[in-house]
């Protein structure tokens, strides 16, 4: 890994064993993008890519009088002069004009990556990455504009972001400022994005591209389940094992947009970044503007290694503390098994059962405070109500600790219900515009977490239930988009700063909470996978992946999910059936072999199962606590589509590929039909693997694949619907 600067050439070459990011100062002094993909040679300088030359129709710059932005591809691309595809950014300055020239002035080369301030963002030591810093100025705007790149060395990754200074005593106001671009220079692409809804969360899409614009967008307020801010371009033909591609993924959990636009000259550019719907940040003299950080990677693979370098960068370089590499616990979770209808003693019923199955966590779920017994109130009222919890949290704390597991608990800090305490007594904290009325989202209200008060009030009363028990998990609940935004306190030309002052309040409610908590694990939710990205995961390592807990719609959701974010994230767990949301009967063992890949765990009264499944039960726990390491935190492969035929499969494989778990579903009954063979990835060829005391070359499992025979032949015996397995192959 290395960034040279040719000061001949004025280009940068930031490269490390797999890529290479090329860029120079282009004849106008601003940033040109000159390669980026897999390793190529370092040149002193390449600027014969630069086109020179008059089009008919092309405007050019008055001085060189032959170059064109339209002809050439953009670092960072600006509105108003010659380029006429998406730009980047946008300022306007007090005169009204929103043309903007950002110059070359000088550059910084370091080691490591510093922190952004108040954001998430992936972090690294010095032996682990290498960040370049351009500066550049706009004498007329009297601003300057610092693009940040950083270049880690173990993986095929750069990570971006922009920060913007008004030196000048003019206010100026920024209404666009997205976090990065990539001009590439055909168009023979693909994209493919994470789409979906409540429920049904990360659905894959992809789409030729052509000309003209393809994007996706949050105006949430969260990334949301709708459309996920982490998007993929890939050759045609690339699939998850041959191919290149190149990942965006944003760090950073409100509205966003990512995009992709070909212009009629064949250029590709590709922009994520906060959305500029509803974004206006005003900027005095002094004042700066970070945007959040987009993680770029490139391979020339496939999906599944572009897919292993966003898990591997993910769980080292992005999740913190203590739960960083660690197996998650096997958690229990009230919420399917009683929703808010309990006391201190029916929970603990479900907690003793719990603890004789091995489960190593509680999580106590919505309706413990207030007078939380539907959804209609409570919100915002975060203590205990002493009718189900006569002794509190700490109380029923303490009687699930000294049952022999660990405790924790729901809360949703950013909602009130107009039926609470906190609302009767500040209703100016619930985000409102004035003479509007304020749409309501489940019986509730959305916080005005732009304002730091309100941040710190909740703050207090959550540190004050968290100090008195004994507490190692929250699970951070929110539920439900922003609407009608606009905060009482701040001036109009203030009101496009919310969304995102809103999410950096959201933010630093987790950060002081962290601090405070060191050792809590946190896993964030929303409606289930309303705001699973890459921001979130800074924070609380694991998500709550979807209210949707059928294993069957479940192996779409996690399969989806898989491309960006790690397994470790997957916040996976075993439900009742009939299922709540689909009505679907799947069978304990199908519904824990698809739990298996991600966090595992339980979410209905095992007191209310057959003697038989509890004893499945057991041995699911204990299987998941032998091997949770290596499936949570293993290479992970997409073996099989669950989008292309009614069969499923993945594995996981350990570094040193002595040890794999493969797991395999089918989600329709076959009849009468030769059920074939499912091809295994990772493995290493001349080493022989053991599946239940039967050999196999890694060649013959990778090459001839793994016969599904022997798994259907019991099911067409049995007339099973929904076989699944899961299978640990062992190097002898
Ligand atoms: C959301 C969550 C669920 C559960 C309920 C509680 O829907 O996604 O898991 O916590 O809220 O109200």
């Amino acid at each position: 890994m290395d960034i040279i600067w040719h000061s001949k050439s004025k280009q940068f070459h930031l490269y490390n064993d797999k890529i290479s990011y090329i860029m120079g100062v282009t004849p106008l002094g601003d940033l040109g993008s000159i390669y980026f993909g897999s390793l190529i040679h370092d040149k002193e300088d390449m600027s014969y890519v630069v086109n020179r030359f008059m089009l008919s129709n092309v405007v050019v710059d008055p001085d060189t009088e032959s170059y064109s932005m339209e002809l050439n591809r953009q670092e960072y691309p600006c509105f108003g002069t010659t380029d006429f595809g998406t730009q980047a950014y946008e300022v306007e300055i007090s005169n009204g004009s929103r043309v903007s020239s950002f110059v070359y002035r000088d550059h910084k080369i370091f080691k490591g990556k510093s922190a952004l301030k108040g954001l998430p963002a992936t972090y690294a030591d010095e032996d682990e990455a290498m960040t370049l810093e351009v500066c550049l100025d706009d004498e007329v705007a009297r601003m300057s504009l610092t693009l940040s790149y950083t270049i880690f060395d173990k993986y095929p990754v750069i990570a971006r972001h922009a920060v913007f200074t008004n030196n000048g005593p003019s206010e100026a106001k920024l209404t666009k400022a997205l976090s990065a671009c990539i001009d590439l220079p055909d168009q023979d692409y693909e994209w493919m994005q994470f789409s979906g809804a409540w429920a049904r969360e990360r659905i894959p899409e992809i789409k030729k591209l052509t000309s003209g614009s393809v994007s996706i967008e949050s105006k949430r307020g969260i990334s949301s389940a709708n459309q996920n801010p982490f998007v993929i371009v890939k050759r045609p033909g690339t699939d998850d094992f041959i191919g290149e591609a190149i990942g965006m993924s944003f760090v950073y959990s409100g509205n966003f947009v990512a995009q992709a636009e070909c212009d009629t000259f064949g250029r590709l550019r590709l922009l994520m970044g906060i959305n500029p719907d509803r974004f206006c940040w005003p900027l005095k003299q002094g004042e700066s503007f970070e945007t959040p950080e987009v993680v770029i990677a490139h391979t020339d693979e496939g999906l599944n290694n572009l897919s292993q370098t966003y898990h591997d960068l993910y769980n080292n370089n992005l999740i913190r503390g203590k739960w960083k590499n660690t197996p998650r616990p096997i958690l229990i979770n009230n919420w399917e098994a009683t929703f808010m209808d309990f006391d201190e003693k029916s929970i603990l019923k479900i907690a003793e059962k719990a603890r004789d199955a091995g489960v190593e966590l509680f999580v106590l779920d919505d309706g413990w405070f207030g007078a939380r017994n539907d959804d209609t109130a409570g919100l915002g009222d975060w203590v205990e109500n002493p009718d189900k919890l006569p002794q509190g949290m700490a109380g029923l704390s303490r009687k699930v600790n000294a049952l022999g597991m660990k405790f924790g608990f729901w809360i949703e800090p950013e909602m009130v219900n107009p039926d609470s305490n906190l609302y009767r007594r500040h209703p100016e904290w619930a985000l409102a515009t004035p003479g509007r009325k304020s749409s309501l989202g489940r019986h509730q209200l959305v916080l005005d977490f732009s304002r730091e008060e309100v941040v710190d009030y909740i703050y207090g009363m959550l540190k004050k239930v968290i100090e008195n028990a004994e507490i190692s998990y929250i699970k951070w609940d929110m539920n439900r988009s922003l609407t009608e935004v606009y905060n009482a306190n701040l001036p109009a030309i203030e009101q496009g700063t919310i969304y995102h002052r809103y999410i950096m309040g959201v933010y630093s409610l987790y950060e002081k909470l962290r601090k405070d908590f060191p050792e809590i694990l946190f896993e964030s939710c929303s409606s289930g996978g309303n705001r699973y990205d890459a921001g979130m995961l800074y924070y609380a390592p694991q998500a709550w992946c979807s209210d949707n807990t059928d294993a069957i719609d479940r192996i779409r959701i996690q399969y989806g999910t898989s491309f960006g974010y790690p397994i470790s994230s997957i916040g996976a767990h075993v439900s009742a059936v009939p299922n709540q949301q689909t009505g679907r009967s799947v069978s304990i063992s199908t519904r824990a072999d698809v739990a298996y890949f991600g966090t595992f765990g339980y979410e209905l009264d095992l007191n209310k199962i057959s003697n038989e499944e509890f004893e499945e039960v057991k041995k699911q726990i204990s299987f998941m606590k032998e091997h949770r390491e290596l499936i949570q935190f293993g290479t992970f492969y997409r073996l099989r589509s669950p989008f292309e035929k009614d069969e499923a499969s993945w594995i996981v494989v350990s570094k040193d590929k002595k040890k794999a778990i493969v797991g395999f579903y089918s989600m329709k009954s076959k009849v009468n039909q030769i059920p074939g063979f499912v091809k295994l990835a990772g493995l290493k060829e001349d080493y022989k693997y053991v599946i239940r005391d039967e050999e196999y070359y890694g060649d013959e499992l990778m090459n001839m694949g793994l016969t599904l025979g022997k798994y259907y032949i019991n099911s067409f015996i049995a007339r099973q619907e929904y076989v699944s397995f899961v299978e640990v192959l062992e190097a002898k």
